[in-house]
């Protein structure tokens, strides 16, 4: 999978990118990370990128030839017109389905505005998707950007060394993770659940599961609506609920 990534700080990203798992990912091969500098495609003497907006108002606005050329750079490299995100507060919200889905694809376009915006008709001409990694403003797209690489890199086949983990954790199934527990067996007068310590997988897989639901419930009732549970499950979980009233 090749992320090609338009912005006005390239070092910014390919920094925040190059540890851990997705810069062993991109040392493998698995992904690559390519940080395209809009500023080296701007045809003004003095390098400037951005201008006053028509109109009047506050702030400048990213110019659309040297995010158009910067755009088409890649496009003529890699010799086909790939998805092209534009991170925005105004795109639809980023979600772990909306990753997995975006893994599957070759190349993706990240770009990156910064000030008040880049100006709509190169948008019109080069976007298929605008996206938001939540309803809060940030100075820029470059943080957005890193969290979708992150977020999809991890479901693009060998990024993740257990192959099951990309799958049985949080949201999946729209149930958040079970909680975790590690040594020591007692830690500051706290012990882990005896279950855990049974050796016994069915019970712990069942435990597990009651756990997930619980805590869904608890912190994310809206998903829990979507998650698919058994009327057992179900029964359970009105039992408890019921139980935390009284
Ligand atoms: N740019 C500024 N804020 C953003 C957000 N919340 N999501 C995506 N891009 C952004």
């Amino acid at each position: 999978m090749n992320f090609h990534i338009l912005t006005l700080f390239p070092d910014m990203v390919a920094e925040g990118l190059n540890t851990s798992i997705i810069g062993r990912a991109a040392d493998k091969g698995l992904v690559t990370i390519d940080c395209i500098n809009i500023r080296d495609y701007t045809l003004d003497k003095h390098k400037k990128v951005d201008d006053y907006p028509y109109g009047g108002g506050a702030g400048m606005v990213m110019q659309a030839q040297p995010v158009y050329d910067a755009w088409k750079s890649v496009v003529e490299r890699i010799g086909y017109k790939p998805r092209t995100v534009y991170l925005t507060p105004q795109g639809g919200i980023f979600s772990q389905p909306q990753a997995k889905e975006l893994a599957l694809e070759k190349d993706l376009i990240l770009l990156c505005g910064h000030y008040e915006g880049i100006d709509e008709r190169v948008l019109e001409e080069i976007v298929t998707d605008y996206v938001s990694i939540g309803d809060y403003v940030l100075t820029g797209g470059e943080l957005p950007a890193m969290v979708m690489v992150d977020a999809i890199s991890r479901m693009v086949p060998g990024v993740l060394t257990n192959d099951e983990s990309g799958s049985t954790e949080s949201l999946e199934g729209n149930l958040l993770e079970y909680p975790q527990y590690s040594r020591p067996e007692e830690w500051n007068g706290k012990k882990v659940p005896a279950i855990l310590l049974s050796g016994d997988h069915a019970k712990v897989d069942a435990w597990r599961r009651e756990q997930s639901i619980l805590r869904t419930a608890e912190r994310r009732p809206d998903l829990l609506e979507k998650a698919q549970l058994t009327e057992k499950e179900q029964a359970l979980l009105g039992k408890k609920l019921t139980e935390e009233k009284r």
